[in-house]
Protein backbone atom coordinates (compact mmCIF):
# COMPACT_ATOMS: atom_id res chain seq x y z
CA UNK A 1 0.00 0.00 0.00
CA UNK A 2 0.95 3.41 -0.61
CA UNK A 3 2.37 5.71 2.42
CA UNK A 4 2.58 9.35 3.24
CA UNK A 5 4.52 9.54 6.26
CA UNK A 6 4.94 12.96 8.17
CA UNK A 7 6.89 13.87 11.08
CA UNK A 8 5.37 16.50 12.78
CA UNK A 9 8.08 17.78 14.82
CA UNK A 10 10.00 18.22 11.76
CA UNK A 11 9.36 22.39 10.57
CA UNK A 12 10.37 23.43 6.93
CA UNK A 13 9.30 26.47 7.42
CA UNK A 14 7.28 29.64 8.58
CA UNK A 15 4.47 29.51 6.31
CA UNK A 16 3.36 33.42 5.49
CA UNK A 17 -0.87 34.14 5.51
CA UNK A 18 0.56 36.23 2.37
CA UNK A 19 0.72 33.25 0.27
CA UNK A 20 -2.66 33.41 -0.01
CA UNK A 21 -3.03 37.05 -1.31
CA UNK A 22 -4.65 38.01 -4.97
CA UNK A 23 -4.18 40.38 -8.01
CA UNK A 24 -6.64 42.67 -9.39
CA UNK A 25 -5.74 44.69 -12.62
CA UNK A 26 -7.90 47.12 -14.68
CA UNK A 27 -8.53 44.88 -17.38
CA UNK A 28 -11.67 43.53 -18.99
CA UNK A 29 -14.27 43.21 -16.28
CA UNK A 30 -12.14 42.84 -13.28
CA UNK A 31 -12.95 46.31 -11.88
CA UNK A 32 -15.63 47.70 -13.89
CA UNK A 33 -18.36 45.10 -13.85
CA UNK A 34 -16.50 42.63 -11.07
CA UNK A 35 -15.95 44.15 -7.80
CA UNK A 36 -17.13 47.71 -8.98
CA UNK A 37 -20.81 48.15 -10.33
CA UNK A 38 -22.15 51.72 -8.98
CA UNK A 39 -25.81 51.98 -10.20
CA UNK A 40 -26.24 48.16 -9.91
CA UNK A 41 -28.72 46.26 -7.77
CA UNK A 42 -26.16 44.06 -6.21
CA UNK A 43 -23.75 46.88 -5.26
CA UNK A 44 -23.61 48.74 -1.93
CA UNK A 45 -23.27 52.42 -0.80
CA UNK A 46 -20.01 52.68 -2.14
CA UNK A 47 -20.66 51.24 -5.52
CA UNK A 48 -18.92 48.18 -4.71
CA UNK A 49 -20.85 44.61 -5.85
CA UNK A 50 -22.26 43.22 -2.32
CA UNK A 51 -22.46 39.59 -3.93
CA UNK A 52 -18.77 39.69 -4.45
CA UNK A 53 -17.40 40.92 -1.77
CA UNK A 54 -19.11 38.46 0.12
CA UNK A 55 -17.65 35.71 -1.90
CA UNK A 56 -14.34 37.25 -2.04
CA UNK A 57 -14.42 37.19 1.47
CA UNK A 58 -14.56 33.00 1.60
CA UNK A 59 -11.06 33.10 0.16
CA UNK A 60 -9.42 34.83 3.13
CA UNK A 61 -7.12 36.78 1.27
CA UNK A 62 -4.53 38.73 3.15
CA UNK A 63 -3.10 41.12 0.31
CA UNK A 64 -4.21 42.39 -2.79
CA UNK A 65 -1.95 43.50 -5.92
CA UNK A 66 -3.33 46.79 -7.81
CA UNK A 67 -3.50 48.26 -10.62
CA UNK A 68 -1.55 45.92 -12.96
CA UNK A 69 -0.30 43.91 -14.64
CA UNK A 70 0.59 45.82 -17.55
CA UNK A 71 -1.55 47.84 -17.83
CA UNK A 72 0.22 49.69 -14.87
CA UNK A 73 3.17 50.41 -17.03
CA UNK A 74 1.21 53.26 -18.54
CA UNK A 75 -0.76 54.25 -15.40
CA UNK A 76 -0.85 57.97 -14.17
CA UNK A 77 -2.27 57.38 -10.97
CA UNK A 78 -3.12 61.50 -10.63
CA UNK A 79 -5.82 61.05 -13.08
CA UNK A 80 -7.45 58.44 -10.80
CA UNK A 81 -7.75 60.64 -7.42
CA UNK A 82 -10.75 63.23 -6.77
CA UNK A 83 -13.82 64.23 -7.63
CA UNK A 84 -14.80 61.09 -10.00
CA UNK A 85 -16.52 63.61 -12.53
CA UNK A 86 -13.35 65.75 -13.26
CA UNK A 87 -11.25 62.35 -13.92
CA UNK A 88 -9.04 62.13 -17.24
CA UNK A 89 -10.19 59.69 -19.40
CA UNK A 90 -7.24 57.77 -21.18
CA UNK A 91 -6.37 54.86 -23.34
CA UNK A 92 -4.87 51.96 -22.15
CA UNK A 93 -2.37 50.56 -24.30
CA UNK A 94 -1.49 47.79 -22.83
CA UNK A 95 -4.78 46.36 -23.69
CA UNK A 96 -5.64 49.11 -26.19
CA UNK A 97 -8.92 49.86 -23.83
CA UNK A 98 -10.69 52.93 -22.54
CA UNK A 99 -10.05 53.13 -18.75
CA UNK A 100 -12.43 56.06 -17.31
CA UNK A 101 -10.31 56.08 -13.97
CA UNK A 102 -13.55 56.18 -12.31
CA UNK A 103 -11.93 53.65 -9.53
CA UNK A 104 -8.14 54.64 -8.53
CA UNK A 105 -6.17 54.70 -5.28
CA UNK A 106 -8.88 55.42 -2.72
CA UNK A 107 -11.71 53.03 -3.86
CA UNK A 108 -9.27 50.43 -3.77
CA UNK A 109 -8.16 51.24 -0.42
CA UNK A 110 -11.94 51.23 0.54
CA UNK A 111 -12.40 47.79 -1.49
CA UNK A 112 -9.06 46.30 0.41
CA UNK A 113 -11.26 47.49 3.71
CA UNK A 114 -14.23 46.02 2.80
CA UNK A 115 -12.61 42.50 2.13
CA UNK A 116 -9.64 42.82 4.90
CA UNK A 117 -7.01 42.31 2.52
CA UNK A 118 -3.38 44.53 2.81
CA UNK A 119 -2.90 46.73 -0.62
CA UNK A 120 0.04 46.13 -2.93
CA UNK A 121 0.43 49.06 -5.27
CA UNK A 122 2.27 48.93 -8.15
CA UNK A 123 4.24 51.61 -9.42
CA UNK A 124 4.71 52.51 -12.99
CA UNK A 125 7.84 51.54 -14.39
CA UNK A 126 7.30 51.33 -18.11
CA UNK A 127 6.28 55.20 -19.20
CA UNK A 128 6.57 56.91 -15.56
CA UNK A 129 8.95 58.06 -13.57
CA UNK A 130 10.40 58.53 -10.26
CA UNK A 131 8.94 61.62 -9.07
CA UNK A 132 5.41 60.02 -10.08
CA UNK A 133 6.09 57.19 -7.49
CA UNK A 134 7.37 58.68 -5.09
CA UNK A 135 4.97 61.29 -5.15
CA UNK A 136 2.25 57.93 -4.91
CA UNK A 137 4.14 57.02 -1.70
CA UNK A 138 3.85 60.64 -0.33
CA UNK A 139 0.24 60.83 -1.37
CA UNK A 140 -0.92 57.78 0.74
CA UNK A 141 1.53 56.98 3.38
CA UNK A 142 2.88 60.89 4.11
CA UNK A 143 1.99 62.93 7.58
CA UNK A 144 3.73 66.10 6.78
CA UNK A 145 1.28 68.66 5.82
CA UNK A 146 2.45 68.91 1.80
CA UNK A 147 0.53 69.55 -0.95
CA UNK A 148 0.10 65.65 -1.81
CA UNK A 149 -0.97 64.94 2.07
CA UNK A 150 -3.53 68.10 2.15
CA UNK A 151 -4.55 66.65 -1.30
CA UNK A 152 -5.32 63.32 0.22
CA UNK A 153 -6.90 64.91 3.01
CA UNK A 154 -9.04 66.63 0.50
CA UNK A 155 -10.09 63.68 -1.26
CA UNK A 156 -11.57 62.30 2.09
CA UNK A 157 -8.75 60.71 3.98
CA UNK A 158 -7.27 62.40 6.52
CA UNK A 159 -5.32 59.50 7.97
CA UNK A 160 -2.69 58.04 5.50
CA UNK A 161 -3.45 54.60 3.80
CA UNK A 162 -0.31 53.04 5.03
CA UNK A 163 0.60 51.20 2.10
CA UNK A 164 3.42 48.45 3.37
CA UNK A 165 3.72 46.54 0.01
CA UNK A 166 5.06 48.61 -3.33
CA UNK A 167 6.03 46.83 -6.46
CA UNK A 168 8.81 48.42 -8.33
CA UNK A 169 7.27 47.89 -11.98
CA UNK A 170 5.26 44.88 -13.83
CA UNK A 171 7.02 42.06 -15.78
CA UNK A 172 9.71 44.61 -17.48
CA UNK A 173 11.85 41.91 -18.63
CA UNK A 174 8.77 41.44 -20.99
CA UNK A 175 9.15 42.67 -24.70
CA UNK A 176 5.67 43.20 -24.46
CA UNK A 177 5.62 45.54 -21.63
CA UNK A 178 5.39 48.86 -21.98
CA UNK A 179 8.84 50.30 -20.99
CA UNK A 180 11.25 46.54 -21.29
CA UNK A 181 14.01 47.56 -19.80
CA UNK A 182 17.08 45.25 -20.05
CA UNK A 183 19.07 43.80 -16.98
CA UNK A 184 21.52 46.36 -16.26
CA UNK A 185 18.87 49.41 -17.29
CA UNK A 186 16.27 47.89 -14.57
CA UNK A 187 18.62 47.46 -12.19
CA UNK A 188 19.19 51.39 -12.42
CA UNK A 189 16.15 52.25 -11.84
CA UNK A 190 15.14 49.70 -9.26
CA UNK A 191 18.19 51.10 -7.61
CA UNK A 192 17.17 54.76 -7.58
CA UNK A 193 13.49 54.18 -7.34
CA UNK A 194 13.44 52.36 -4.60
CA UNK A 195 16.07 54.26 -2.91
CA UNK A 196 13.85 57.37 -2.88
CA UNK A 197 10.54 55.83 -2.04
CA UNK A 198 12.00 54.28 1.05
CA UNK A 199 13.41 57.98 1.65
CA UNK A 200 9.67 58.96 1.56
CA UNK A 201 8.69 56.58 3.81
CA UNK A 202 11.71 53.50 5.03
CA UNK A 203 8.69 51.78 6.60
CA UNK A 204 7.90 50.12 3.19
CA UNK A 205 8.55 46.90 1.51
CA UNK A 206 9.74 46.40 -2.14
CA UNK A 207 9.06 44.43 -4.35
CA UNK A 208 11.19 43.66 -7.73
CA UNK A 209 9.87 42.58 -10.91
CA UNK A 210 12.11 39.83 -11.41
CA UNK A 211 11.41 37.14 -13.96
CA UNK A 212 8.27 36.95 -15.62
CA UNK A 213 10.13 35.58 -19.37
CA UNK A 214 11.90 32.52 -18.04
CA UNK A 215 13.67 31.54 -21.17
CA UNK A 216 15.94 34.80 -21.34
CA UNK A 217 18.51 36.34 -18.82
CA UNK A 218 17.16 35.30 -15.36
CA UNK A 219 20.67 35.30 -13.81
CA UNK A 220 22.28 38.11 -15.18
CA UNK A 221 18.82 40.44 -14.35
CA UNK A 222 19.33 38.66 -10.68
CA UNK A 223 22.94 39.42 -10.43
CA UNK A 224 22.92 43.28 -11.54
CA UNK A 225 19.47 43.63 -9.61
CA UNK A 226 20.94 42.35 -6.17
CA UNK A 227 24.30 44.03 -7.04
CA UNK A 228 22.96 47.57 -7.07
CA UNK A 229 19.98 47.00 -4.95
CA UNK A 230 20.15 44.25 -2.62
CA UNK A 231 20.31 46.61 -0.13
CA UNK A 232 17.26 48.16 -0.61
CA UNK A 233 14.48 45.08 -2.19
CA UNK A 234 12.68 43.32 0.26
CA UNK A 235 11.49 40.48 -2.41
CA UNK A 236 12.07 39.01 -6.10
CA UNK A 237 8.91 38.77 -7.91
CA UNK A 238 8.25 36.32 -9.99
CA UNK A 239 5.56 35.40 -12.29
CA UNK A 240 4.12 31.85 -14.12
CA UNK A 241 0.91 30.87 -15.43
CA UNK A 242 0.55 27.15 -16.78
CA UNK A 243 -2.12 25.22 -19.03
CA UNK A 244 -2.66 22.09 -21.13
CA UNK A 245 -3.00 23.72 -24.49
CA UNK A 246 -1.49 19.83 -26.06
CA UNK A 247 -4.65 18.81 -24.06
CA UNK A 248 -2.20 15.89 -22.81
CA UNK A 249 -3.24 14.86 -19.22
CA UNK A 250 -0.08 13.48 -17.69
CA UNK A 251 1.95 16.12 -19.12
CA UNK A 252 -0.51 18.74 -17.65
CA UNK A 253 -0.14 16.96 -14.32
CA UNK A 254 3.60 17.09 -14.35
CA UNK A 255 3.93 20.84 -15.27
CA UNK A 256 4.43 21.63 -11.48
CA UNK A 257 7.71 19.73 -11.76
CA UNK A 258 8.71 22.48 -13.87
CA UNK A 259 7.86 25.07 -11.09
CA UNK A 260 9.23 23.35 -8.73
CA UNK A 261 12.79 23.51 -10.63
CA UNK A 262 12.14 27.25 -10.89
CA UNK A 263 12.17 27.79 -7.42
CA UNK A 264 14.33 25.86 -6.10
CA UNK A 265 17.05 27.71 -8.83
CA UNK A 266 16.14 31.30 -8.01
CA UNK A 267 16.04 30.28 -4.10
CA UNK A 268 19.79 29.24 -5.26
CA UNK A 269 20.17 31.85 -6.75
CA UNK A 270 19.35 34.54 -4.13
CA UNK A 271 21.62 33.00 -1.60
CA UNK A 272 24.45 32.71 -3.69
CA UNK A 273 24.04 36.52 -4.72
CA UNK A 274 23.41 37.46 -1.24
CA UNK A 275 26.53 35.42 -0.17
CA UNK A 276 28.78 37.24 -2.43
CA UNK A 277 27.06 40.68 -2.07
CA UNK A 278 27.51 40.28 1.56
CA UNK A 279 23.76 41.41 1.76
CA UNK A 280 22.67 39.85 4.93
CA UNK A 281 18.80 41.27 5.02
CA UNK A 282 16.55 38.26 4.02
CA UNK A 283 15.97 38.44 0.71
CA UNK A 284 12.54 36.85 0.05
CA UNK A 285 10.41 35.05 -3.43
CA UNK A 286 7.20 37.00 -4.00
CA UNK A 287 5.39 35.12 -6.33
CA UNK A 288 3.11 37.94 -7.45
CA UNK A 289 1.44 36.35 -10.46
CA UNK A 290 0.73 33.09 -10.88
CA UNK A 291 -2.19 30.66 -12.21
CA UNK A 292 -3.38 28.64 -14.88
CA UNK A 293 -3.86 30.93 -18.50
CA UNK A 294 -4.02 29.39 -21.69
CA UNK A 295 -7.44 29.31 -23.09
CA UNK A 296 -7.32 33.12 -23.44
CA UNK A 297 -3.80 33.43 -23.35
CA UNK A 298 -1.98 35.47 -26.74
CA UNK A 299 0.44 33.36 -27.45
CA UNK A 300 -2.40 30.23 -27.92
CA UNK A 301 -5.50 32.50 -29.32
CA UNK A 302 -6.89 35.17 -31.08
CA UNK A 303 -9.75 36.14 -29.26
CA UNK A 304 -8.37 36.96 -26.09
CA UNK A 305 -12.13 37.95 -24.73
CA UNK A 306 -10.91 39.96 -21.64
CA UNK A 307 -8.98 36.87 -20.36
CA UNK A 308 -12.76 35.27 -19.28
CA UNK A 309 -11.29 32.28 -19.37
CA UNK A 310 -13.68 29.39 -17.68
CA UNK A 311 -11.63 26.84 -15.73
CA UNK A 312 -12.06 23.03 -15.48
CA UNK A 313 -11.42 20.44 -12.70
CA UNK A 314 -7.90 19.73 -13.94
CA UNK A 315 -7.84 23.26 -13.57
CA UNK A 316 -7.81 22.95 -9.96
CA UNK A 317 -5.58 20.46 -9.42
CA UNK A 318 -2.79 22.30 -10.69
CA UNK A 319 -4.08 25.78 -8.45
CA UNK A 320 -3.76 22.63 -5.64
CA UNK A 321 -0.57 21.61 -6.91
CA UNK A 322 0.83 25.24 -7.32
CA UNK A 323 0.03 25.98 -3.86
CA UNK A 324 1.63 22.90 -2.22
CA UNK A 325 4.33 23.97 -3.98
CA UNK A 326 4.44 27.52 -2.31
CA UNK A 327 3.87 25.71 0.97
CA UNK A 328 6.28 23.63 0.23
CA UNK A 329 9.08 26.59 -0.20
CA UNK A 330 7.09 28.54 2.57
CA UNK A 331 11.01 29.10 3.44
CA UNK A 332 11.63 31.25 0.55
CA UNK A 333 8.62 32.06 -0.86
CA UNK A 334 6.71 34.80 1.57
CA UNK A 335 4.15 36.25 -1.17
CA UNK A 336 2.35 34.38 -3.90
CA UNK A 337 -1.18 36.13 -5.61
CA UNK A 338 -3.34 34.54 -7.81
CA UNK A 339 -4.00 36.45 -10.88
CA UNK A 340 -6.33 37.44 -10.78
CA UNK A 341 -9.46 37.85 -8.51
CA UNK A 342 -12.79 38.72 -10.66
CA UNK A 343 -13.75 37.54 -14.35
CA UNK A 344 -10.06 37.63 -15.65
CA UNK A 345 -8.42 34.99 -15.06
CA UNK A 346 -10.56 34.08 -12.06
CA UNK A 347 -12.23 32.24 -9.47
CA UNK A 348 -15.14 34.29 -9.57
CA UNK A 349 -17.03 34.69 -12.73
CA UNK A 350 -20.08 37.57 -12.72
CA UNK A 351 -23.18 38.91 -14.79
CA UNK A 352 -25.14 41.82 -13.69
CA UNK A 353 -27.18 39.72 -11.79
CA UNK A 354 -24.88 37.16 -10.14
CA UNK A 355 -22.14 35.00 -10.41
CA UNK A 356 -20.86 31.67 -10.26
CA UNK A 357 -17.62 29.91 -8.42
CA UNK A 358 -15.02 28.50 -10.85
CA UNK A 359 -13.47 25.30 -10.48
CA UNK A 360 -10.15 26.99 -8.84
CA UNK A 361 -11.88 28.66 -6.37
CA UNK A 362 -12.67 25.55 -4.12
CA UNK A 363 -8.94 24.51 -3.94
CA UNK A 364 -8.01 28.00 -3.29
CA UNK A 365 -10.50 28.57 -0.38
CA UNK A 366 -9.86 25.49 1.19
CA UNK A 367 -6.58 26.14 1.58
CA UNK A 368 -6.75 29.35 2.54
CA UNK A 369 -8.75 28.88 5.20
CA UNK A 370 -7.17 25.40 6.61
CA UNK A 371 -3.27 25.93 5.97
CA UNK A 372 -1.37 26.32 8.99
CA UNK A 373 1.90 28.57 10.02
CA UNK A 374 4.47 25.66 9.65
CA UNK A 375 5.41 23.48 7.27
CA UNK A 376 5.98 19.77 7.93
CA UNK A 377 8.13 17.42 6.77
CA UNK A 378 5.88 15.06 4.74
CA UNK A 379 7.21 11.72 2.16
CA UNK A 380 5.25 10.23 -0.03
CA UNK A 381 6.06 6.58 -1.03
CA UNK A 382 3.95 5.21 -3.57
CA UNK A 383 3.48 4.96 -7.25
CA UNK A 384 4.65 7.06 -10.27
CA UNK A 385 3.44 8.08 -13.68
CA UNK A 386 5.41 9.95 -16.45
CA UNK A 387 4.43 12.23 -18.89
CA UNK A 388 6.16 13.19 -22.46
CA UNK A 389 9.80 13.84 -21.02
CA UNK A 390 9.86 12.97 -17.06
CA UNK A 391 9.14 9.56 -15.43
CA UNK A 392 9.08 8.43 -11.61
CA UNK A 393 6.84 11.13 -10.52
CA UNK A 394 5.03 10.41 -7.57
CA UNK A 395 1.08 9.89 -8.32
CA UNK A 396 0.33 11.87 -5.38
CA UNK A 397 1.24 15.46 -5.03
CA UNK A 398 1.40 16.68 -0.97
CA UNK A 399 2.37 19.09 0.93
CA UNK A 400 1.23 19.57 4.96
CA UNK A 401 1.15 22.08 7.69
CA UNK A 402 1.34 22.37 11.27
CA UNK A 403 -1.13 24.92 13.29
CA UNK A 404 1.28 25.14 15.78
CA UNK A 405 -1.62 27.09 18.84
CA UNK A 406 -4.08 24.35 18.01
CA UNK A 407 -1.71 21.42 17.41
CA UNK A 408 -3.65 21.05 14.14
CA UNK A 409 -1.75 19.15 11.25
CA UNK A 410 -3.50 19.20 7.18
CA UNK A 411 -2.39 17.28 5.02
CA UNK A 412 -3.22 18.24 1.78
CA UNK A 413 -3.06 15.74 -1.50
CA UNK A 414 -3.58 16.04 -5.35
CA UNK A 415 -4.30 12.43 -6.79
CA UNK A 416 -2.61 12.99 -10.31
CA UNK A 417 -4.14 9.76 -11.66
CA UNK A 418 -6.87 10.35 -14.14
CA UNK A 419 -8.29 6.52 -13.09
CA UNK A 420 -7.14 5.55 -10.48
CA UNK A 421 -8.65 5.86 -6.72
CA UNK A 422 -5.30 5.06 -4.86
CA UNK A 423 -5.66 3.58 -0.94
CA UNK A 424 -2.94 5.15 1.14
CA UNK A 425 -1.50 4.76 4.66
CA UNK A 426 -1.42 8.05 6.66
CA UNK A 427 1.49 7.43 9.32
CA UNK A 428 3.10 9.64 11.76
CA UNK A 429 6.40 9.33 12.67
CA UNK A 430 6.34 10.40 16.17
CA UNK A 431 3.44 11.68 18.25
CA UNK A 432 -0.21 10.63 17.57
CA UNK A 433 -3.75 11.32 16.08
CA UNK A 434 -6.96 11.92 18.38
CA UNK A 435 -10.53 12.55 17.36
CA UNK A 436 -12.22 12.78 14.30
CA UNK A 437 -10.03 13.89 11.25
CA UNK A 438 -12.47 16.51 8.94
CA UNK A 439 -11.96 15.43 5.38
CA UNK A 440 -13.09 18.02 2.44
CA UNK A 441 -12.99 16.55 -1.20
CA UNK A 442 -12.86 18.87 -4.18
CA UNK A 443 -13.88 16.45 -7.25
CA UNK A 444 -16.19 16.54 -10.12
CA UNK A 445 -17.35 13.48 -12.10
CA UNK A 446 -14.67 14.52 -15.36
CA UNK A 447 -11.56 16.41 -15.51
CA UNK A 448 -12.60 18.54 -18.20
CA UNK A 449 -16.22 19.70 -16.01
CA UNK A 450 -16.69 23.16 -15.72
CA UNK A 451 -19.34 24.98 -13.78
CA UNK A 452 -21.44 27.63 -15.04
CA UNK A 453 -23.96 30.02 -14.52
CA UNK A 454 -26.59 26.99 -15.74
CA UNK A 455 -24.31 24.27 -13.50
CA UNK A 456 -22.47 25.94 -10.79
CA UNK A 457 -21.72 22.99 -8.66
CA UNK A 458 -20.34 20.37 -11.76
CA UNK A 459 -17.34 21.01 -9.19
CA UNK A 460 -17.17 21.89 -5.70
CA UNK A 461 -15.97 20.68 -2.62
CA UNK A 462 -17.55 18.20 -0.04
CA UNK A 463 -17.08 17.19 3.61
CA UNK A 464 -16.72 14.25 5.70
CA UNK A 465 -15.39 12.99 8.77
CA UNK A 466 -13.11 9.96 9.83
CA UNK A 467 -11.97 8.10 12.90
CA UNK A 468 -8.42 8.42 13.74
CA UNK A 469 -6.39 7.21 16.83
CA UNK A 470 -2.86 6.35 17.23
CA UNK A 471 -0.28 6.90 14.80
CA UNK A 472 -2.40 5.97 11.21
CA UNK A 473 -4.78 5.47 9.35
CA UNK A 474 -5.66 4.55 6.00
CA UNK A 475 -7.43 7.08 3.41
CA UNK A 476 -8.56 6.34 -0.38
CA UNK A 477 -7.76 9.43 -2.34
CA UNK A 478 -10.28 9.81 -4.97
CA UNK A 479 -9.17 9.69 -8.60
CA UNK A 480 -8.48 13.63 -9.87
CA UNK A 481 -8.95 15.08 -7.12
CA UNK A 482 -7.92 17.40 -3.88
CA UNK A 483 -8.05 16.31 -0.71
CA UNK A 484 -7.52 18.19 2.89
CA UNK A 485 -7.49 15.49 5.83
CA UNK A 486 -7.96 18.09 8.83
CA UNK A 487 -6.53 16.52 12.07
CA UNK A 488 -6.11 17.19 15.77
CA UNK A 489 -2.88 15.42 17.32
CA UNK A 490 -1.77 14.32 20.78
O1 LIG B 1 -2.63 38.81 -15.39
C1 LIG B 1 -2.68 39.08 -16.76
C2 LIG B 1 -1.36 39.63 -17.29
O2 LIG B 1 -0.38 38.64 -17.16
C3 LIG B 1 -0.76 40.78 -16.51
O3 LIG B 1 -1.25 42.01 -16.94
C4 LIG B 1 0.70 40.67 -16.82
O4 LIG B 1 1.51 41.14 -15.78
C5 LIG B 1 0.91 39.20 -17.10
O5 LIG B 1 1.55 38.98 -18.31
Amino acid sequence: MDRIRINPFRPLGAIDPNLFGGFAEHLGRSIYGGIYEPGSPLADEDGFRRDVLEALRRLKMPIIRYPGGNFVSGYRWQDGVGDPSERRAQIDLAWQAMESNQFGTNEFIKFCRKVEAAPYFVVNCGDGDLREARDWVEYCNGTQPTYLVKLRHQHGFPEPHDIKYWGLGNEIDGHWQIGYKTPAEYARVATEYSKLMKWVDPSIKLIASAVSSWDGDVVERAQLLLEQAGHLIDYMGLHGYIGNPDDNFPKYMAQVEMLDERLTAYEGLIQALRLDNKIKRPIAIAVDEWNVWYRTHPEYSKDINGLEEIYNLEDALLVAMQLNLFIRHSKTVKMANIAQIVNVIAPIFTRPDGYFLQTIFYPFELYSQTCGNITLDAIYEGQTFSSDDQSALPLLDISATLDSQNNQMVLYVVNRSQTADLETAIQLTEGGFVGDVRVVTINGKDIKGQNSFETPDNVGARESTLAAAGSSFVYTFEAHSVTALICSLT
